[in-house]
């Protein structure tokens, strides 16, 4: 299976047409890929591209720049690494100028060794330049050099910069808004979580470690053809649940113990993440079902609350009351609810947000309030996690001790669809009694 072919070409050319649309003509946008760090010696860590360069350009390869000029003839430039059989011998093949406009739709290519005398050409007639400034060293100083050389400009009638703005929110609300490419990729990736995790369902028991259930699970992902995690798996046994980002995942799993599963597969760059909690002996105690049955009362009165027009919020706040009346039924927490809530007197508890947008990045590109500070409303195409949980960390005073050392969270993916919401990882068992004997 090709991992890379749910997105077309055509995608790619709409995403930059309205990209381009959205920088307005006259004005040019510079977008640079992601880097390739060292790790030491001449070793480096895996090379996965920038996420916003990726839905722009598809162009996998580090060292490169996209430059977007509307309006003009050729609105779509890429500078990249151009062949060079040592470096090939040695890392694999590279892209190079020509296939960079065969294959990738680019209307001109560069060798990105000439970025400093080809990009100030491409830039010196716009009037506003969109470009991230931090994010590349080199275009950082050819962009204060144009800013200056076109103030000395002015004075032979030339026309100076009239701005630089950061395009990374005009990428951001592109992605927020997923296609039916993007969902497709997306279910890919959640399709191969739920076999990963089916497939370790048996594997979980009292002995085994954290890190050999890991492995196992990451090598269904592989074998399924998924080549990267969308993050680091988290494998928290017992008390490890309770550390939401857990990820050393070096410890024995003890009978008794909860095991939290937090893990995505990466399809076509999009990512997965879902979480459930397993009784690693295969039955839950009587305690451990009375909270898991809170946190999924809450996950599902939380989903029901996805809806196209409803505040980003609203399932989080939905989520927080049932786990309030769960705290209150616990005797974890008195009082009334209300003042609970306003009081955040359930944070000890439930001390993460219920969403995120998901996507390319596990914690997606797009803004959750706006410029006002009201909640952004859920529209048709946004995916989000709905994934609230309780934990009980031995580190907080005054839990009851058969509490102790238990951390429960359950995750989904959401799509907000025309009417409602798609549960694009329900195929996922999360009925207590479909976990536990
Ligand atoms: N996997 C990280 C998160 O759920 O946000
Ligand atoms: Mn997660
Ligand atoms: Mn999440």
């Amino acid at each position: 299976m090709n991992p890379s072919n749910l997105i077309s070409k055509e995608e790619f050319l709409k995403r930059r047409e309205r990209f381009m649309r959205k920088i307005g003509d006259g004005n040019v946008a510079v977008v640079v890929s992601g880097e390739e760090i060292i790790r030491n010696g001449d070793v480096h860590y895996p090379f996965r591209q920038n996420s916003s360069f990726h839905y722009l350009t598809g162009f996998p390869e580090p060292s490169s720049v996209a430059v977007f000029a509307p309006g003009t003839e050729k609105p779509y430039s890429l500078f990249v690494r151009p062949h060079d059989p040592v470096m090939e011998t040695w890392v694999g093949p590279r892209i190079g100028l020509r296939k960079t406009i065969s294959q990738f739709g680019a209307d001109r290519s560069f060798d990105i060794a000439h970025l400093l005398d080809e990009l100030p050409k491409l830039l010196s007639r716009a009037d506003t330049l969109w470009y991230s400034i931090g994010t590349s060293a080199k275009v950082d100083q050819i962009v204060e050099n144009q800013i200056s050389e076109r103030r000395d400009g002015l004075q032979r009638g030339g026309a100076a910069l009239e701005a630089v703005r950061d395009p990374q929110e005009l990428i951001d609300e592109l992605r927020l808004i997923k296609s039916r490419g993007e969902i497709t990729a997306l279910q890919r990736a959640i399709d191969i979580t739920a076999a990963g995790l089916a497939h370790i369902r048996d594997y979980i028991e009292p002995g085994r470690t954290e890190y050999e259930v890991q492995g196992t699970l990451e090598a269904e992902y592989r074998k399924l053809g998924s080549p990267r995690d969308g993050f680091p798996s988290i494998v928290a046994a017992g008390h490890n649940s309770c550390t939401l980002h857990y990820i050393d995942n070096r410890a024995r799993i003890k009978n008794g113990d909860l095991l939290l599963l937090d893990t995505g597969a990466e399809w076509d760059f999009y990512s997965a993440d879902v979480s459930r909690t397993y009784p690693a002996n295969g039955k839950f105690t009587p305690v451990q079902k009375d909270v898991y049955e809170i946190v999924w009362s809450a996950q599902q009165t939380a989903i029901e609350a996805v809806r196209p027009g409803a505040s980003f919020y609203d399932p989080h706040n939905a989520a927080v009351r049932i786990l309030i009346e769960g705290l209150k039924d616990l005797k974890v927490l008195k009082g009334n609810r209300k003042s609970i809530e306003s009081s955040f007197a359930y944070r000890p508890y439930y001390m993460h947000g219920t969403s995120h947008w998901l996507g390319l990045d596990v914690h997606d590109a797009g803004k959750y309030r706006n410029a006002d500070q009201t909640p952004v409303a859920l529209k048709p195409g946004m995916v989000l996690t709905v994934e609230p949980g309780l934990y009980f960390p031995r580190t907080v005073p005054g839990i009851p001790s058969e509490l102790r050392g238990i951390g429960i969270r359950i995750e989904d993916d959401i799509l907000v669809t025309r009417t409602k919401y798609r549960n694009l990882s329900a195929a996922i068992p999360s009925k207590s009694k479909e976990i536990s004997d």
